[in-house]
C-alpha cells in the first residue's frame, strides 16, 4: 500500500470539475423564487418616484379594499413597532418604510401582502402617496455647498451632509516628501457608481410559527449568520428561535451582504398574519435600491525624484454614499480600506484625507467585488501610476520596477500601515512583460502612428488585501471576524463539512472538498459540503471581501487536521504500537519501521465507530475556528492592449494578459474562472456600464438596457498566467482570488485608452471610456469628466 495520487482523488491542484454544476446546468438549483411554502402569501413594495421630497399623506384605503389583500404597511405602522428605521452595518440607520420624507429615487414607501403577487402589484398602484419635492442633491459638491438642504434632519446633532471626515498617514513626513521632490504629479479623477447587479435579484420568505415561536426565513444573503443576529438584535426576538436559510444564490458579488427593507417587512408581516410571506425583488427595484458601488472623486498627488522614486504620495477622496450610509465595513476601518493603495510600492510616506457625504441616491458604497474600498483604491493608484511615468518621461513597466517592495521585503510595512508578507512583483511584471511582448508592442506602437494610428498599453499592478479579519482589527458590529468549519466523518469513511461561508457560484462545495481529500486522503467525491442554514452550519462570518479560501478555506484545512489527529491515536490502536510511531502519507497511516504496516484514513474511521480504544470518545467529527494572523496579499498585474478609432473614439482590445499569484491554487480551473469574469466586469466597468442621475435624481440605468451587462459578444478573450508565492500563514498557502481582477482590471484597459492618446495633452477620461468621451478628447486635447450634472437655477 502506498499513499493516494492527491490529483486523482481530487485533492489541492485538481482542476476538478464543479460538483455544483450538476443542478445548475440541469436547471435544478433551488434558488429563492424556487421556493413554495403551503399557504404562502406575496409581498411587493410600492417606491418613491423622487429623489427628495416630504411625505404629506399616504391614502392605502383602495389598496385596503382589493380582494386578496392582506395586509398593507406604511411607515407609520412600523413605526408603531419601532420598526420604521433600522441600524445598517455601519452604524448609521436606515428608513424601512418612509415616514417623514423620501430621500432617493426607488426609496420603499409602502408595502402590500396579497394572495399573489399580482394583486400585490395592483394594490400598490391604487395607493396614493401626497409628496412636497424638495430640492434633489446629486453629488458630493452640491451636498457639501453652503446651504444645501439637509438630508438626514432625522438624525439628532446632524447640522449638514457629512457622514465622515477621516485621515491617516503621516502629513508632516509627506510634506516634507513634497517639498524634496523633484516633479509633483497629480491628477483628478472619478469612479462613477457601479452595481454588482447579480442576475438573480434580492428576495425573502419569511415563515413564522406561532406555535413553536420559530421564525425561519429563507433569504439570499452571502453573510446568513450575521443576518440571524441582525434580526435578533432589531426584532428582538431569541436568536435560537430564528433560522436563516440562505439556499442557492445567484449571484452576490457584495450585494447580498446588508439588510434590506424587503427582509425586514417580510418578516414583521409574517409575523402579524402567521403566514409564510415571500418577496422578490424586480429587476428595476434592485438596480435602483439596494447596494451601489464606488461613486467616488479623487485628487491624488505623487511626489516624485527624477529618478523615479516616488517619495511620497497624497490621495483626497470624497465618495458619495446615497441617503443612507449602508457600506459594510470592519468598524476600525472607517473609510472602507482606500488606504489600502500603494502597498505594493514601496514608499516612505504617504497621507490620506477621506470625505464621506450624503445624497439623494440610493445608499451606496457597498463593496461590489471587492474588499470596502479597495476597487477604488487601486484604480486610483495605478491611473496616478501612470500619470506619474509620463510627467516623468520614463517607462511606465520600469517605473513600476524601481518603486516595487522586493522580494526580500517582507514582512513590509505599507505607507498606511498595513502589514504585507509575501509576493514577487518584479516577476509577475515580468511574465506579463514577456507574454504580451512588450518591446514589440512599443515599436508597433511608434509604427503605426506614423499612419495615424493611435495603439496603447496599458498596465495595471497591484495587491490587495483579502480575507478579513483577524479579529484583533475587523469586526462588523462588534462581532469579531474570523471562520468555522466542521467535519463529520462518517463510520464508511465518506464525509459531510461545512462552514460559515455561503458561495454564491464560487464553487465552494467542489474547493472545500479539495482541502478536505489533501489533508486526510479521502477522495473528493466522498466528501458534501454544506453551507448557509444557520440551524446546522457553525458560526462564521459569511462570503464577501474574497475572504472565504483565506478564512474559511483555512478552517477547514484545520478541521481535517483535528481529525487526523484523532484518526492517529485509532491508527496506533489498530496497528497496536505507539503513537509516536506512527508516520503519515496521504490516506494511510503506517509503522514507521514497517512502512507495508497500515491502515486507512477510512479504517480509522470505521474503527471510530466499532473499535475505538478504551477511554476515547467515540466518532470522528469536530470543528474549528479559524482566526487569520493576518489578511492575504495576492498580486496581480494586467496589461491590455488597445486600438483607439481616432474618426470614432471607439476602442478595442488588442490583448489582455493577465498574471495573478494568489499563492497555492486549490482548484486551478475554478480560480481560472475567477480571473476571467472578474477581467470581465473590469472590462465592462471600463467600457460600458453606466449608472448616473439626472439632475432630479433620476436613476439612469436602472435596467440592462441603460445598464449595459457584458456579453460573450462584446468581451475580449483573456490571456492567463500564474505566479505561486504561498501565503506564509495560511495553513495550505492560499491567498483569495475572487475579486482580483475585478479591483485591477479596469486600471489597464484605461491605463492603455490613455496611453493611446498620448501627445495630445489628455491626462484622463473617467469611466466608462464611452467612444463619444475619447472622441470629444481627442477634438479638445481636453480631459473628460464623468461627474453627474449639477442641477442648475434654470433648472
Ligand atoms: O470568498 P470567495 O469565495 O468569493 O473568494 P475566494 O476565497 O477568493 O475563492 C473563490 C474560489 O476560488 C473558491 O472556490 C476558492 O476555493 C477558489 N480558490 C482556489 O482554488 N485557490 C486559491 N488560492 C484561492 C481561491
Amino acid at each position: 500500500m502506498t499513499a493516494v495520487d492527491e490529483i486523482k482523488i481530487g485533492g489541492m491542484g485538481a482542476s476538478r470539475r464543479r460538483v455544483e454544476d450538476n443542478r445548475f446546468i440541469r436547471g435544478k438549483g433551488n434558488y429563492i423564487d424556487d421556493v413554495v411554502l403551503p399557504g404562502m402569501l406575496h409581498m411587493e413594495i410600492l417606491r418613491s418616484p423622487l429623489a427628495h421630497a416630504r411625505i404629506r399623506s399616504i391614502d392605502t384605503s383602495k389598496a385596503w379594499a382589493m380582494p386578496g389583500v392582506r395586509l398593507v404597511l406604511t411607515g407609520e405602522t412600523m413605526a408603531a413597532r419601532n420598526l420604521a428605521w433600522m441600524p445598517t452595518l455601519s452604524y448609521d440607520t436606515q428608513a424601512v418604510l418612509a415616514t417623514d420624507k423620501v430621500r432617493f429615487q426607488g426609496q420603499e414607501v409602502v408595502c402590500v401582502v396579497a394572495d399573489d403577487p399580482y394583486i400585490a402589484k395592483d394594490a400598490c398602484e391604487a395607493i396614493v402617496v401626497d409628496y412636497e419635492p424638495l430640492p434633489p442633491i446629486v453629488n458630493p459638491m452640491q451636498s457639501l455647498a453652503q446651504g444645501a438642504p439637509l438630508i438626514r434632519d432625522d438624525k439628532e446633532n446632524q447640522a449638514d451632509n457629512v457622514i465622515y471626515d477621516w485621515e491617516v498617514g503621516d502629513k508632516s513626513g509627506t510634506d516634507r516628501a513634497f517639498a524634496e521632490a523633484d516633479v509633483v504629479s497629480k491628477i483628478e479623477l472619478f469612479y462613477p457608481r457601479s452595481h454588482p447587479s447579480p442576475l438573480e435579484t434580492c428576495g425573502s420568505i419569511a415563515d413564522f410559527n406561532r406555535s413553536t415561536s420559530k421564525l425561519t426565513v429563507y433569504l439570499t444573503s452571502q453573510a446568513p449568520h450575521i443576518i440571524r443576529a441582525a434580526v435578533a438584535l432589531v426584532a428582538e426576538l431569541p436568536e435560537h428561535m430564528i433560522r436563516i436559510i440562505a439556499p442557492d444564490i445567484g449571484g452576490g458579488f457584495g450585494n447580498k451582504v446588508p439588510v434590506y427593507p424587503g427582509y425586514v417587512v417580510s418578516i414583521l408581516a409574517s409575523i402579524l398574519l402567521e403566514k409564510p410571506v415571500k418577496w422578490i425583488e424586480d429587476r428595476t427595484g434592485n438596480l435602483i435600491s439596494t447596494g451601489f458601488a464606488r461613486d467616488v472623486y479623487l485628487r491624488g498627488e505623487l511626489a516624485l525624484r527624477k529618478d523615479g522614486k516616488i517619495l511620497g504620495v497624497r490621495m483626497n477622496t470624497t465618495a458619495d454614499h446615497g441617503a443612507f450610509f449602508s457600506d459594510a465595513q470592519p468598524s476600525k476601518f472607517k473609510i472602507g480600506l482606500m488606504h489600502s493603495a500603494f502597498a505594493c510600492y514601496d514608499i516612505p510616506s504617504a497621507h490620506l484625507v477621506a470625505r464621506g457625504v450624503y445624497t439623494n441616491k440610493a445608499p451606496g458604497g457597498v463593496a461590489y467585488r471587492c474588499s470596502f474600498r479597495v476597487t477604488e483604491a487601486m484604480f486610483f493608484q495605478e491611473r496616478m501610476v501612470q500619470a506619474a511615468a509620463d510627467d516623468l518621461g520614463m517607462d511606465q513597466a520600469e517605473f513600476r520596477r524601481i518603486n516595487f517592495v522586493r522580494d526580500d521585503d517582507f514582512p513590509h510595512r505599507t505607507p498606511w500601515g498595513f502589514l504585507t508578507d509575501s509576493g514577487q512583483y518584479g516577476k509577475c511584471l515580468d511574465v506579463g512583460l514577456e507574454a504580451i511582448g512588450y518591446q514589440d508592442f512599443l515599436e508597433q506602437k511608434k509604427e503605426a502612428a506614423k499612419r495615424g494610428r493611435l495603439l496603447g498599453i496599458g498596465i495595471s499592478t497591484m495587491t490587495e488585501p483579502l480575507g478579513a479579519g483577524n479579529s484583533r482589527e475587523y469586526d462588523i458590529l462588534g462581532i469579531k471576524m474570523f471562520d468555522s468549519a466542521e467535519l463529520k466523518v462518517h463510520m464508511t469513511g465518506k464525509a459531510l463539512l461545512r462552514t460559515g461561508a455561503k458561495s454564491q457560484g464560487q464553487g465552494h462545495e467542489t474547493t472545500w472538498a479539495q482541502i478536505v481529500a489533501h489533508e486526510l486522503g479521502i477522495p473528493a467525491e466522498d466528501i458534501v459540503v454544506e453551507e448557509g442554514d444557520t440551524d446546522t452550519a457553525p458560526f462564521g462570518m459569511g462570503t464577501y471581501a474574497s475572504r472565504s479560501t483565506p478564512v474559511a478555506g483555512a478552517a477547514v484545512a484545520m478541521v481535517s487536521r483535528k481529525i487526523r489527529a484523532k484518526a492517529r491515536k485509532i491508527a496506533a490502536h489498530l496497528l497496536e504500537i505507539s503513537e509516536e510511531d506512527v508516520e503519515w502519507e496521504l490516506g494511510r497511516f503506517y509503522v514507521r519501521s514497517q512502512p507495508d504496516r497500515g491502515v486507512t484514513i477510512q479504517e480509522c474511521a470505521a474503527a471510530a465507530y466499532s473499535n475505538m480504544p478504551d477511554g476515547m470518545e467515540p466518532g470522528l467529527d469536530n470543528t474549528a475556528y479559524y482566526d487569520p494572523p493576518n489578511l492575504t496579499w495576492p498580486f496581480a498585474c494586467y496589461i491590455a492592449t488597445v486600438e483607439v478609432d481616432p474618426e470614432t473614439g471607439v476602442w478595442d482590445v488588442l490583448r489582455l494578459v493577465a498574471v495573478d499569484d494568489c499563492g497555492v491554487r486549490i482548484n486551478p480551473m475554478i480560480v481560472e474562472g475567477q480571473i476571467m469574469g472578474g477581467l470581465t466586469e473590469a472590462y465592462a466597468m471600463a467600457n460600458m456600464q453606466f449608472i448616473t442621475f439626472d439632475a432630479e435624481g433620476n436613476c439612469i440605468g436602472s435596467n440592462f438596457t441603460d445598464y449595459l451587462l457584458p456579453t460573450s459578444w462584446e468581451t475580449p478573450g483573456f490571456e492567463l498566467h500564474e505566479v505561486v508565492t504561498p501565503c506564509p500563514h495560511h495553513p495550505i498557502g492560499a491567498k483569495g482570488i475572487g475579486e482580483c481582477a475585478a479591483v485591477g482590471g479596469p486600471a489597464a484597459f484605461v491605463n492603455a485608452v490613455i496611453d493611446a492618446l498620448k501627445g495630445t495633452g489628455v491626462r484622463n477620461i473617467d469611466m466608462p471610456v464611452f467612444p463619444d468621451r475619447v472622441y470629444e478628447a481627442l477634438q479638445t486635447g481636453m480631459d473628460i469628466s464623468g461627474a453627474p450634472p449639477v442641477r442648475t437655477d434654470e433648472g
